[in-house]
């Protein structure tokens, strides 16, 4: 069957994507890059965002419109998978009445064998089962979204129920993958030509396997300071990953990449709020002080890390003074990043027992007003890049300037600079020339 793919979301969707394509080629299927002439579309997709079901339902009526146009005489099976088809399950099938696959988040791996039911004269199959012990978290080369940069799987799923977050129950309990397997699919990257591994997992620092005897024979104060010292020691250029969870973020990480220049200088590290109060709500398990600190020792090692964030303005009972808080603390960080979320419910979590008393309007002019300090600070930033050589990964062309190429720097800045596409997979010098709000421009240092 030619399979089109289409992903929403996190890069845990895009990981999560990437293995289905291994699983599904390898079960004779071809993988096409657009839903014209497919005889499958499925859709991965994202809870994280509002209104995720509905946006599913519009890109699934796209699909059923189409086979109306000459394109497409027939309808093709249609599969979702993914956090909104762990959530919704089998209303799916009722909501739409053409979708004949759901498949959970841990069901992605499982996709070969529902398309065959369906296939085999089956309407509508579903799946919203765990993993199973013996399926693999192994993702082809061929199947990956650059053949430079790849995102390698630590821990899935997440136990920390956040008061507004729909993860836990849209990705299940936490699950650590064995860091043998780790280490290997690291190697294996390596030998195939990729520069950077991403280690990806809703709480990195929460990994957590059981008995390992390769992370028992390194030194490190948790599991994760262990593994990252391990992938670290497979010699690949960069290591970087995400997301860092505050209260687990133990001071060995900062020493491990004090250890290992390869540990690249970048630490995503969501704060949600400045207000100690809010944090309590919101069920983080640290205060405003807590973070402080954890940014404090970041701030105190060997070289300079850029540290990026996430915050949420708005939340249930959030007042003024405790947004003056988030304010100051974003001053305080000095982030080179920041993504600022508008609290929005999701059902099912426990915030969304409690009244939303922040009104939109309230909503909108905090997050404005957290995005205007941001984008000073960022400017500022940015700006003293000037001058600065940076090694810079070439991922690809840029799609502003086809003569030019773009990639990132080791603390994860964008960076595009002209250079011939022959450059493209290397890790070149780029000398800043000018700094723009989410990107600099430069040229290769002779
Ligand atoms: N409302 C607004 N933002 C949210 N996030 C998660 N859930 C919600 C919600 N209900 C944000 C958090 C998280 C990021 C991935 O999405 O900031 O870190
Ligand atoms: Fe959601 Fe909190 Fe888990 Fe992050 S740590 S995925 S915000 S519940």
């Amino acid at each position: 069957m030619k399979v089109y793919l289409e992903t929403f979301g996190c890069q845990m969707n895009v990981s999560d994507s990437e293995r289905a394509a291994t699983s599904l080629r390898a079960a004779g299927h071809d993988l096409i890059d657009s839903d014209v002439g497919a005889d499958a579309v499925i859709f991965n997709t994202c809870s994280i965002r509002e209104r995720a079901a509905q946006k599913l339902y519009t890109r699934v009526g796209e699909i059923v419109h189409a086979r109306n146009g000459w394109v497409r005489p027939k309808l093709p099976i249609i599969g979702v998978t993914g956090c909104v088809a762990q959530l919704e399950g089998d209303s799916i099938f009722k909501q739409t009445g053409v979708v004949n696959i759901v498949a959970g988040t841990r069901a992605t791996d499982r996709l070969p064998e529902l398309l065959d039911r369906i296939s085999a004269g089956e309407s509508r199959v579903i799946d919203l089962d765990e993993r199973k012990p013996d399926e693999t978290w192994d993702i082809s080369q061929t199947e990956r979204h650059s053949a430079y940069v790849a995102f390698v799987p630590i821990v899935e799923g997440c136990n920390k129920f956040c008061s507004y977050c729909i993860v836990p129950y849209s990705r299940g309990r936490e699950r650590s993958r064995p860091a043998s397997e780790i280490r290997a699919e690291v190697v294996r990257l390596r030998e195939n030509g990729y520069k950077e591994v991403h280690l990806i997992g809703q709480n990195v620092n929460s990994y957590r396997p059981k008995n390992d005897p390769i992370l028992d024979a390194v030194v490190g104060a948790t599991p994760f300071s262990r593994l990252l010292r391990v992938v670290a020691e497979t010699g690949i250029e960069r290591v970087k990953f995400t997301t860092s969870f505050p209260r687990d973020f133990h001071p060995d990480i900062v020493a491990a990449m004090d250890e290992f220049e390869n540990l690249c200088n970048w630490i995503h590290l969501p704060a949600q709020s400045g207000s100690s109060r809010v944090l309590r709500c919101m069920r983080r398990g640290y205060d405003r002080e807590n973070y402080l600190r954890r940014i404090d020792r970041i701030n105190s090692a060997k070289r300079r890390h850029a540290i990026t964030s996430d915050i949420i303005v708005g939340y249930p009972g959030e007042t003024e003074s405790d947004f003056e808080e988030t304010m100051s603390l974003v001053e305080k960080c000095r982030y080179s990043g920041l993504y600022i979320f508008k609290y929005s419910e999701r059902a099912g979590t426990p915030s969304a027992k409690v009244a939303d008393d922040v009104t939109k309007e309230q909503k909108t002019a905090r997050y404005l007003a957290v995005e205007r300090v941001q984008r000073s600070i960022q400017t500022e930033i940015y700006r003293s890049f000037i001058g600065k050589t940076l090694e810079v990964l070439a991922e690809g062309r840029s799609t502003k300037n086809p003569d030019h190429l773009t990639g990132h720097s080791t603390c994860h800045k964008v960076v595009n600079f002209p250079a011939p596409a022959h450059q493209i997979g290397e890790i070149v010098k780029v000398t800043v020339q000018q700094a723009n709000p989410n990107s600099l421009w430069g040229t290769l240092a002779v």
